[in-house]
């Protein structure tokens, strides 16, 4: 067994190499002066099971990650598994609008040519896994992260829109605390509406969880209600921090006391590691 680690995804792929004691292929990648991309593989990897590691965020991680698993199954691997950290483009998972690509399913269409099976973490909605006609399968960040939370002497976990409950419950049995939701109403991509809601959060520790943070938007708008109802700490976290655009300084200026991310994208918030959620695929 190989592990290939993408530009995208390094420190994911050294973790399970040596969670799983499989070694890490040596690779050569480099841009060419027009920008494209090239890579090759040095080891032997014919009649190997090959573990591809990259996140498919931003767009030209995605070019890498095809070059991978054509590389890999030119060089004839005898299994190519690819692991898809932070799966891009998940939220565009059906057509809103006539006209519109289902983006989640033309990505997974690419992905699938040269896959045996797929493993990513936390999609969005879990039906994009579908999208996929090879095997894929999906794993919870929300056991690491609460594990992390756990140190934080947190009173409250809570989700920014009821579709994201599940997660706060299981979190909140890690943590031995409660959970709750908060009332959000999409406006646009980036405006969104937290109602009020009746949660007793005066004097608390309360961490809020969800799977992205994109232009932080949702949870800046959830902080600035908890501090008015109160709250004395407020925590968030997240298994994807993309972080767009000034999404830190709105988190900061609305009274954020920490912000905490896994490696799925990796970044300066980057606090939980998400291999051991991955490892038990391949043990
Ligand atoms: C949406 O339903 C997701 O779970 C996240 O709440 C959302 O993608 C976060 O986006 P933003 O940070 O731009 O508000």
């Amino acid at each position: 067994m190989y592990i290939i680690g993408g530009t995208a995804s390094k420190t994911v792929a050294e973790d399970l190499s040596k969670m799983l004691g499989a070694p890490l292929a040596n690779t050569i990648s480099k841009r060419f002066p027009d920008d494209e991309f090239y890579v090759r593989v040095i080891d032997d990897l014919s009649g190997e099971h090959v573990i591809i590691i990259q996140t498919t965020y931003p767009d030209h991680n995605i070019v890498e990650l095809f070059l991978l698993q054509n590389a890999v199954d030119e060089a004839g691997a005898k299994e190519i598994s690819v692991v898809i950290p932070y799966f891009g483009y998940a939220r565009q998972d059906t057509k809103f609008e006539d006209g519109e690509p289902i983006s989640a399913k033309a990505m997974a269409n690419l992905i699938s040519l040269n896959a045996d099976r797929v493993i990513t973490v936390d999609p969005h909605k879990e039906h994009i896994l579908d999208f996929f006609s090879t095997s894929a399968v999906s794993c919870s960040a929300v056991p690491e992260l609460a594990k992390y939370l756990k140190e934080k002497n947190i009173d409250l976990v809570l989700a920014p829109d009821k579709g994201a409950l599940e997660r706060v419950k299981h979190a909140s049995k890690i943590i031995g605390c409660d959970f709750d939701y908060m009332e959000k109403t999409r406006i646009d991509g980036t405006t969104i509406e937290i109602k009020p809601k009746k949660l007793n959060a005066q004097n608390k520790n309360i961490a809020i969880i969800d799977d992205i943070i994109s232009t932080g938007g949702t949870m800046a708008k959830s902080i600035q209600e908890l501090k008015k109802h109160g709250a004395k700490n407020v925590f968030v976290a997240c298994t994807h921090g993309l972080f767009a655009g000034d999404a830190v300084k709105k988190l900061n200026s609305a009274g954020c006391n920490e912000i905490i991310s896994t490696d799925t994208v990796q970044g300066k918030f980057s606090k939980v590691k998400i291999a051991p959620c991955i490892a038990p695929f391949f043990k």
